[in-house]
């Protein structure tokens, strides 16, 4: 038999086996991937965690998983070829020993050289410990392979905790092995953001202060926190959205155009707009905390956690002065639905009685991240039968007519494992990037704790959080949009743009 080039020869190993992560996304976009083919010719998916299972029991315990998380692929001929790829080796991460006992029981797995992809999907504070002993044992030496680590979001809690972080992976292994994931950028319509931009000819010259009014940004869930309230009422949704998700939103649609498209061109235009982010001031941030929150399970009775947030900054660079982009997110929200909005000045001349200023008048472009993947521009026509009058339209684009055969759009994990195994770090976060975007929260979340905080808003389940959120707005002059429903679910008069409450 032929020696197998090294490059096919892949052992993902997965830190955090028996968690959620694991079993809701990773594995369940491991068997997608190897359904269409794009694993390489020779891997093998090593679960790694404390309790004592066999491999069996392990694959048995995936299985249920997959037949669920996977439901549009699963097949049992599918699952039984995958299951052969799956093994399991228990190991206290936090034991150096224990680590080369695992470097000996992987050795055994791989039989000869093999490249190898840990992925952390462990608690954030085993990120540490686990980095060291990899290092500490040699598991970190790319002299029988590449070596590389994908680390889980939180990435820190702060701008302090995230340099530490930083530091310890950098004692390890090269900024090139380290994969810092926001899962955010694996999905497709995270990335058609710079598709539209770059591949238009259309957008790029407006896409600036001269034609934009103002952008906003919203992340929004319609779940409480459920079974997830001891990790988040440490977390709440600044760091467990802003900093990563929206931050990384806001760098798609601010960036300069880049030289390439190459992972560390981006990503300097990336780090571009964050440095050029302004301080943002209290005042210009809102904070709710849905009714029952403190009732939730491992939530504090008095808990000053935000579960929902609006914060408006401004980009200080010739593209962007004066632009105001409101960033909001929640949870327990009416709906949930990522999008982008880009609403662009207004005529200016009121030539068909149109009201000056007026949002109604104002041409939007919705970039719908999801759940209905896909584009709307709106822009105003004649009403038919009248003289003067003009109607709000929509020209649409969206992923689910257009993918044949009822095909889904990937998972965002399916791209961002991918990548990974193929050495391509494009769509993942640079140190000096994950640190700006702390360098633009950390004093937010610090004034939060003082006398000039806004007031924590209480708000009913299933609206779009508290008042302050449209006040903030409304003394702009402004409203809320969510506009990526499609045309024909209730276009009314107003067309189909108006404020959701
Ligand atoms: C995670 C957050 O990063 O993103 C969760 O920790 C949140 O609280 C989730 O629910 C949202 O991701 P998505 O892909 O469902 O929008």
């Amino acid at each position: 038999m032929a020696a197998q080039s090294a490059d096919e020869n892949i052992t993902i190993v997965i830190f955090g086996a028996s968690g959620d992560l694991t079993r809701r996304k990773l594995i369940p976009a491991l068997f997608n991937l190897h359904r269409k083919r794009r694993l390489p010719k020779s891997v093998r998916i090593v679960g790694i965690s404390r309790s004592k299972f066999s491999h069996e029991e392990f694959r048995a315990h995936l299985q249920e998983n997959v037949r669920q998380f996977s439901k549009e692929t699963y097949t049992e001929i599918g699952w039984a070829s995958f299951s052969e790829l799956v093994f399991y080796i228990s190991s206290d991460v936090q034991k150096k020993e224990d680590f080369e006992q695992l470097e000996k029981e992987l050795s055994a797995l791989e039989k000869g050289t093999a490249n190898r992809l840990y992925y952390l999907s462990v608690a954030p504070q085993l990120y540490i410990p686990i980095a060291q002993n990899l290092g500490a044992s040699g598991m970190a030496s790319e002299q029988d392979g590449w070596r590389r680590i994908v680390i889980e979001k939180p990435f820190g809690r702060d701008l302090v905790s995230a340099h530490e972080l930083n530091m310890v992976l950098e004692t390890v292994f090269h900024e090139n092995q380290i994969y810092r994931i926001d899962h955010y950028l694996g999905k497709e319509t995270a990335q058609n953001i710079l598709f539209m931009r770059f591949a238009n000819a259309i957008f790029e010259p407006l896409w600036n202060r001269n034609y934009v009014d103002h952008i906003q940004i919203t992340v929004a869930e319609d779940v409480t926190v459920g079974d997830r309230g001891g990790y988040y009422d440490t977390a709440g949704v600044v760091r467990d959205m802003f900093q990563n998700h929206l931050m990384q939103l806001l760098t798609l649609i601010g960036m300069e155009p880049p030289a390439s498209v190459d992972a560390d061109a981006l990503r300097n235009e990336k780090v571009k707009v964050l440095r050029s982010v302004r301080p943002i001031a209290l005042s210009d941030t809102v904070r709710g905390q849905y009714e029952g929150y403190r009732k939730e399970n491992k939530v504090a009775p008095d808990s000053q956690t935000a579960t929902f947030a609006v914060l408006k900054l401004y980009i200080d660079n010739w593209r962007w002065q004066g632009v105001p982009f409101y960033l909001r997110s929640g949870k327990a929200l009416k709906e949930k639905t990522s999008e982008v909005i880009v609403q662009f000045r207004c005529p200016p001349l009121s030539l068909f009685g149109m009201a000056q200023n007026s949002s109604m008048a104002a041409n939007i472009l919705s970039l719908c991240i999801q759940p209905d993947e896909g584009v709307h521009l709106r822009f105003e026509v004649k009403k038919p039968d009248s003289a003067h009058e003009t109607e709000s339209v929509d020209m649409e684009f969206h992923y689910s007519t257009y993918m044949k055969n009822g095909q889904a759009l990937p998972d965002a994990y399916e791209r961002l494992l991918l990548d990974a195994m193929r050495g391509d770090p494009a769509l993942f976060i640079r140190s000096d990037e994950i640190e700006m975007a702390w360098t633009i929260i950390d004093p937010v979340l610090k004034g939060w704790e003082t006398e000039e905080a806004p007031k924590l808003e209480t708000y009913p389940l299933n609206t779009w959080g508290p008042e302050a959120a449209d006040v903030m707005l409304a003394l702009d002059g402004r409203d809320w949009h969510t506009g990526c429903g499609h045309m024909d679910e209730g276009v009314d008069g107003d067309g189909m743009f108006g404020e959701k409450d």
